[in-house]
């Protein structure tokens, strides 16, 4: 089996390529990546001189770069990663995510649906279904009901994907994840913010009232459900990735500062992001049933090793520090 992964070198994509070099001896793996502020090959090392691996440094608009990836690679699987994925920075500069998340995800559809594939594998997320009211969960038929640009352009790349499979019979699967946490984790997101602020005692940015509600996956919970959906999915299907613990926000960063034994103090409201989508809400009863896929890592265990590898990775925090990082935080947070 042969694998394009694009993204491979950002949070999920990476413990996604770690995971199939770890566990298919005879797999083969092609990563695509930009390398965006959010790719870090640091997050490969354990791969790089493996000779299953290839890395091709490359840009997913570039349809000139994609086709020949496509046709000189040959891959049997395309695993599509790749997007800009932070909400806020979404706020900030909307047009890189529409580049990226809708021009891309075309570019790739198009050179796909030109090559003899297996699975066209398109990772979506639950914000699509943007916010639900308590106590409903949103299926994979749930409406969609997007409130910034980036739950936008994963809800139209969602549904280019689909429609490759509806006009071309690509066959695409389309996964909907809820918010993964766990090592190699970009600190632009809440919990390796939170993390990594109060290890050196800085103040942890609390939106608003912090009663926002996420459902949190751990990251290796989440790419074995997208094997899962690969393996034994059907194709032209969707289905929800979620990690069964739905907590409040402020709830999240209260278990972070006890871990970690620091005082509740270091936290503090700041104005709320825009649009800010109060509650998401998913249900994985049909990936369960059809593949046997569940969420095997609990919260408090989760949360516990990816302090644990932030602890163990000091060097990786700093040099993430260092880059164009700290020009986005002040740009985020300064006059919150
Ligand atoms: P990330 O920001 O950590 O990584 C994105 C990767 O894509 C980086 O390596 C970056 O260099 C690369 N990239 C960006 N633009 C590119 C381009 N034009 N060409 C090639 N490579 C490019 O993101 P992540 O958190 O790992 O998310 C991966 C995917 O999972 C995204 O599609 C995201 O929408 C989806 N998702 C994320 C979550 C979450 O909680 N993080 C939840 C559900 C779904
Ligand atoms: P985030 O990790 O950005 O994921 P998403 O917005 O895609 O769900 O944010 C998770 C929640 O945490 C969301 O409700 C916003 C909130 N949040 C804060 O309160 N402070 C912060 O500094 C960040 C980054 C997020």
């Amino acid at each position: 089996m042969k694998y394009l992964v694009t993204g491979g070198a950002g949070f999920i994509g990476s413990a996604f390529v770690r995971l199939v070099m770890r566990t298919q001896p005879s797999a083969r793996v092609v990563n695509l990546d930009k390398l965006t502020y959010a790719g870090n090959l640091e997050n490969l090392t354990s791969v790089a001189s493996d000779a299953r691996y290839t890395f091709v440094h490359g840009d997913i608009c570039d349809k000139t770069l994609v086709d020949s990836v496509m046709r000189e690679q040959k891959p049997d699987v395309v695993v599509h990663f790749a997007a800009e994925s932070h909400v806020d920075r979404s706020i900030l500069s909307p047009a890189p995510v529409i580049e990226t998340n809708l021009i891309g995800t075309f570019t790739l559809l198009e050179a796909a649906r030109h090559h003899g594939l297996q699975r066209f594998h398109h990772v979506s997320t639950d914000e699509v279904y943007g916010s639900i009211d308590s106590p409903h969960e949103a299926d994979e038929d749930y409406p969609f009901h997007t409130s910034s640009p980036y739950s936008a352009s994963k809800a139209g790349s969602d549904l280019l994907a689909q429609s490759y499979f509806t006009t071309y019979k690509l066959p695409v699967s389309v996964s909907r994840a809820s918010n993964n946490y766990g090592p190699y984790h970009f600190p632009e997101k809440l919990i390796p913010l939170m993390i990594s602020n109060a290890m050196q005692d800085k103040p942890l940015p609390i939106y608003g009232d912090g009663m926002q509600i996420r459902d949190w996956l751990y990251v290796d919970d989440h790419c074995r459900g997208i094997l899962a959906v690969i393996e034994q999915g059907r194709a032209g299907e969707v289905y929800n990735i979620g990690g069964n613990c739905s907590l409040p926000n402020i709830e999240v960063v209260k278990r972070i500062l006890k871990a970690l034994g620091k005082p509740d103090s270091l936290m503090q409201t700041v104005k709320d992001r825009p649009g800010h989508d109060r509650r998401y809400a998913l249900t994985n009863t049909k990936l369960t049933r059809e593949t046997g896929w569940e969420p095997q890592m609990t919260f408090d265990e989760g949360l516990q090793q990816t302090i644990e590898w932030y602890r163990a990775n000091p060097e990786w925090v700093a040099r993430v520090f260092s880059g164009e990082y700290r020009n986005f935080y002040e740009t985020n947070y300064a006059n919150r």
